[in-house]
């Protein structure tokens, strides 16, 4: 789906970036710009900025940038039309029907044909389940005390042993076998033609967070490898991206989210009345779905299941949650394996206990730490006091670190002091404790000379759009062909033919680009601080050099291309002749 430059334009007018951010990140203003805590990383102190005379967004911390649809896009997960459509609706803008492109058509009409299968096929196992065909199935559910009405909100269904009957179904619906196959509902072979992926087995439709069927999970009857199948990656099924429950999850109006490991625990859990439940699919716990998380809670309930497999993912689960500045709790499921069990013997009561006494996350991975120790042995108990005080040394915050280390010096009988030596030894021997430093720009000087041109290209970029008045003074020197970099040339094009036209757009200039990393480097450019240069000679001086150093780059690479491209010898010659008198020019910048 596209829509037009125009309305993309006005909806991106009508829709304040400062207020946007605002609705989702506290902001605080500062010279001229708004600060805050950046949401793509987590940090303690503000680097994400937003500029809300440019209208464009820039972490000095993590290099995320754009403008307000970069913003939402990847604040929502949603993609461009979606953002479109977000933010008319937010500025009641009536969103015109949208032009379709070729390219972008075909794309769209691709996935909605795979969302139309699955669901098809969903349908199809649902009504399975409740034939006699489905009978094995239906029983295995009852016997692991599902009810009838979990069943049918979770759209529980069942692939028969005949495996053609569902292909037949779903041709009889319409659908082509390529996208049947694209779907990853059956596959292909020369001998058997059409074969069904799924058989005997209790199917687990997976739903996105708009109630979408993107894929199946389903577990085998008896014993069977594999226990659980899941649908192969699909332009609609990103498993990285998607949480099973989290449809209904979002919904339950609870301060905290339970991250279980399967499946059928997410549904035991929803039962018992635990709507918060999630599992991821079939895979590791991913960055991305802890970014899923955090729109909804700051706090995270793992319920992994209590054997050595469940520990390492929740070890894993811990950092990952961390890193997405998630608070992390574990509950401890003992003497049960994973909350399905525990939920049938003990019940919601004592579960909702568990999740009162969740194990802060630190003191979890320093319990497990523990037992890899033998204390008796005060070698071994003199490394496992080592070992707490490098933990320690990951809390950036020193009154964070602080406070852990007295709650774990009191409840491993470590003396304070002694900890606190050791922390600080362990701090000076590998720079841990170090506090972040903030680069002053997004500019890192780097040195190839690649490098140092695209710097240069970037820094006058950034100077011009700061002072938008030079650039009358300089256009006889440069144009945009002097910008070799991919990003800078068209931002250049784009930026020196609004300047002419009186009207500068940043963030318009941003739209103009489709990848997300073209969005960011183009935002950066203008959200970059210039130099902290005190005096207007030495601005003077720096702006010159920079105006130099992109001249003559782009006459060296003219050069370079004399022999191929016939336009770029008289750009040489020009450029030449610029570049002397630019030379003897005096540019001032006031
Ligand atoms: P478990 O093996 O612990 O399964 O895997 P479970 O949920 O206890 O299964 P039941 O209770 O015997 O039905 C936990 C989760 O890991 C995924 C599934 O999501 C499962 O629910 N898994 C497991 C797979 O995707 N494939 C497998 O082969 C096994
Ligand atoms: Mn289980």
């Amino acid at each position: 789906m596209f829509y037009s430059d125009e309305t993309v334009e006005e909806v991106r007018t009508k829709n304040d970036i400062v207020d946007v951010v605002s609705e989702h990140v506290k902001l605080q203003k500062r010279g001229g710009r708004h600060w805050g805590l950046c949401p793509f990383h987590n940090e303690k102190s503000p680097s994400f900025s937003v500029n809300g005379d440019l209208q464009v967004y820039h972490c000095f911390g993590c290099g995320a940038g754009g403008n307000v649809y970069t913003f939402v896009m990847n604040y929502e997960n949603f993609s461009f039309p979606e953002a479109v459509k977000m933010l008319a609706d937010r500025a009641g803008v009536q969103l015109p029907e949208p032009e379709e492109s070729e390219e972008g058509r075909k794309r769209e009409s691709r996935r909605a044909r795979l969302l139309a299968v699955n669901k098809e096929a969903a349908k199809f196992f649902y009504y399975q389940l409740r034939t006699a065909q489905g009978e094995r199935g239906y029983q295995y559910l009852k016997k692991r005390e599902l009810t009838d009405e979990t069943m049918q909100k979770f759209g529980l269904g069942f692939a028969g042993k005949n495996g053609a009957v569902l292909v037949q179904y779903l041709r009889g619906k319409g659908f082509e076998d390529e996208v049947i196959q694209e779907a990853g509902l059956a596959s292909h072979s020369e001998k058997y033609g059409m074969t069904s992926q799924f058989w005997n087995r209790v199917m687990y439709p997976i739903q996105d967070i708009n109630n979408r069927v993107i894929g199946f999970g389903g577990r085998v009857m008896g014993e069977g490898e594999p226990k659980y199948l899941n649908s192969p990656e699909t332009p609609v099924f990103d498993k990285r991206r998607n949480l099973y429950g989290l449809n209904y999850a979002r919904r339950a109006r609870s301060s905290n989210i339970i991250l279980c490991e399967g499946y059928m625990d997410v549904i035991a859990m929803h039962q018992a009345g635990f709507g918060q439940a999630v599992a991821s699919l079939g895979t590791a716990f991913t960055a991305e779905q802890a970014a899923l998380l955090r729109r909804y809670t700051d706090q995270v309930l793992l319920a992994y299941d209590s054997d050595g497999a469940g520990v390492k993912a929740a070890l894993r689960g811990i950092g990952i949650l961390r890193e997405a500045g998630l608070t992390g709790k574990v509950i401890n499921m003992q003497p049960y394996k994973d909350p399905d069990e525990f939920m049938k013997a003990l019940g919601r009561e004592a579960f909702q206990e568990r999740i009162l006494q969740a194990e802060n996350s630190f003191f979890f991975e320093i319990r497990i730490l523990e037992g890899q120790f033998r204390l008796s042995d005060p070698e071994e108990k003199t490394r496992f006091h080592r070992e707490i005080a490098r933990k320690l040394c990951s809390f950036s915050e020193e009154v964070e670190r602080d406070n852990y280390l007295q709650a774990v010096a009191e409840k491993y009988f470590i003396g304070v002091e002694n900890l606190r030596k050791l922390v600080r030894g362990y701090a000076a021997q590998t720079g841990l404790v170090k506090p972040v430093e903030r680069p002053k720009s997004g500019v890192r000087p780097k040195t190839s000379p690649e490098d140092k041109a695209k710097r240069s290209q970037r820094l006058l970029l950034t100077w011009i759009a700061d002072r938008p008045g030079l650039y009358d003074r300089i256009k006889k020197y440069i144009s945009a062909m002097d910008f070799t970099e991919g990003v800078c040339q068209r931002v250049a094009e784009r930026m020196f033919r609004e300047l002419e036209e009186g009207k500068l757009n940043p963030a318009g200039i941003i739209s103009m680009f489709e990848e997300e990393s073209e969005q960011r480097e183009a935002a950066a450019l203008f959200s970059a601080d210039l130099p902290g240069l005190e005096t207007e000679p030495e601005k003077e001086k720096a702006f010159r050099d920079i105006l130099l150093s992109v001249k003559k780059n782009s006459y060296e690479y003219h050069v370079a291309r004399m022999g191929t491209d016939v336009s770029a010898l008289s750009r040489a010659i020009e450029g030449k002749k610029a570049l002397e008198e630019l030379g003897r020019a005096h540019i001032s910048l006031d």
